[in-house]
């Protein structure tokens, strides 16, 4: 048996996620498994992005790099929102500098035959790179994560990645029960994935809607959120759910309702300003720019300090970026930045 400090399940990340005091945040970067890294190009030549994600070989390896190079306070499962649906079944790709390209867009009733329920028998590959590396990591947890339904019918609907999802609006408004019936489908599948990590080991999981932020309130709460909830719902009480999108000011509330320990924050939100629009009532992760790692190290620090201290205000706080590590990312930069967030224990005062 693990002693209790070696137990992933006492990790900082678990605890701070769940909402109790540590003394000090954990800290991990969306996107720390990736382009930012030499060791992983150099790994990833000559495989496409999809293969890699389905060889446990290349997966415990590219998940374990930026733990090893950074000390980050967990791992997140290297994989893409995109491979549950490829494993029933939908024909698919991950092009390089785009995105996820679907070759035939979901637009009628008949489509719903291409997105069967997923099992694990859809994915044995993904219990055993989980499997693998719960073993790597020791008492660092892992992440699982998942695409939220709203960002993977969008990808489904529009055919690729969007700027407007204009065809995706079109269809929650014009035929909402299809609409429904889809993103009942994607939250099965969502739902099913998250499972499948946490049954293998995984200690906390992160769903991702990327997309949400074009979303009003009112749509996001009539046509959406019931959805992510459905998907959440597959390992309640299981492992702290963090829920991430892009651009959602507006939304954080109603995000943490759809039934989360932790609201992930984009870092146009001021963690303070998202303290008090989620009533305190959860966990905030976040929120340092991305786009901020390029500027002089003092401005880096500062904003760090800045951010450590808004969130010892909130019922627990795990430091990440506000959105993912940028590609040209200086992976350098990130080692500074965890080893400063690691140097901010308790708060002085
Ligand atoms: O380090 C990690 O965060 C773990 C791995 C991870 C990837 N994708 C690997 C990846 C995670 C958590 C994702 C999630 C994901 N994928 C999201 C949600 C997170 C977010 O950024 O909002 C979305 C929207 C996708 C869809 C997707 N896949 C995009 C937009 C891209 C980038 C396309 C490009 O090349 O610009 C991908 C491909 C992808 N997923 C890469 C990686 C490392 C790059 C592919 C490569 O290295 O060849």
């Amino acid at each position: 048996m693990p002693t209790r400090t070696d137990d992933p399940a006492q990790s900082r990340l678990v605890r701070a996620a769940r909402g109790e005091k540590v003394d000090r945040p954990p800290v991990w970067f969306m996107r720390q498994a990736g382009r930012s890294l030499p060791e992983y190009r150099a790994l990833r030549e000559g495989t496409t992005m999809l293969e890699s994600c389905r060889r446990p070989d290349l997966v415990t390896e590219i998940t374990l790099q930026p733990v090893r190079r950074h000390r980050v306070d967990a791992a997140i499962f290297f994989s893409d929102i995109v491979v549950p649906l490829q494993a029933v079944g939908v024909d698919l790709d991950i092009v390089a500098g785009v995105g996820p390209v679907v070759a035939e867009p979901f637009r009628t009733r008949a489509d719903l035959d291409r997105l069967p329920a997923l099992t694990a028998e859809h994915v044995p590959d993904i219990t055993e790179s989980v499997q693998m590396l719960v073993r790597e990591l020791g008492p660092t947890p892992l992440i699982g994560f998942s695409g939220a339904p709203f960002t993977l019918a969008s990808y489904l609907v529009e055919g690729g990645p969007s700027r407007n999802h204009e065809h995706t609006k079109a269809l929650m408004h014009g035929d909402p029960e299809l609409w429904h019936d889809l993103c009942t489908r994607l939250a099965q599948i969502a739902g099913a994935y998250l499972r499948i990590q946490v049954d293998a080991g995984a200690s906390a999981v992160q769903l991702f809607d990327s997309w949400v932020g074009y979303l009003s309130r009112a749509d996001y709460e009539a046509y959406v959120r019931p959805h992510s909830t459905q998907a959440l719902e597959a390992v309640a009480g299981l492992v702290p759910r963090i829920h991430f999108g892009v651009g959602t000011g507006e939304l954080l509330a109603s995000m943490g309702e759809a039934g989360v320990e932790c609201v992930g924050v984009d870092y146009r939100v001021n963690l303070l300003d998202a303290l008090e629009r989620t009533g305190g009532r959860y966990a905030l992760q976040g929120n340092l720019d991305p786009a901020l790692l390029f500027a002089p190290w003092p401005v880096i620090e500062q904003e760090v300090r800045r951010i450590v201290a808004e969130g010892r205000q909130a019922p627990g706080h795990v430091f990440n970026l506000g959105h993912g590590v940028l590609p040209s990312t200086d992976p350098e930069v990130l080692t500074r930045v965890v080893e400063l967030v690691h140097s901010l224990g308790e708060d002085p005062a």
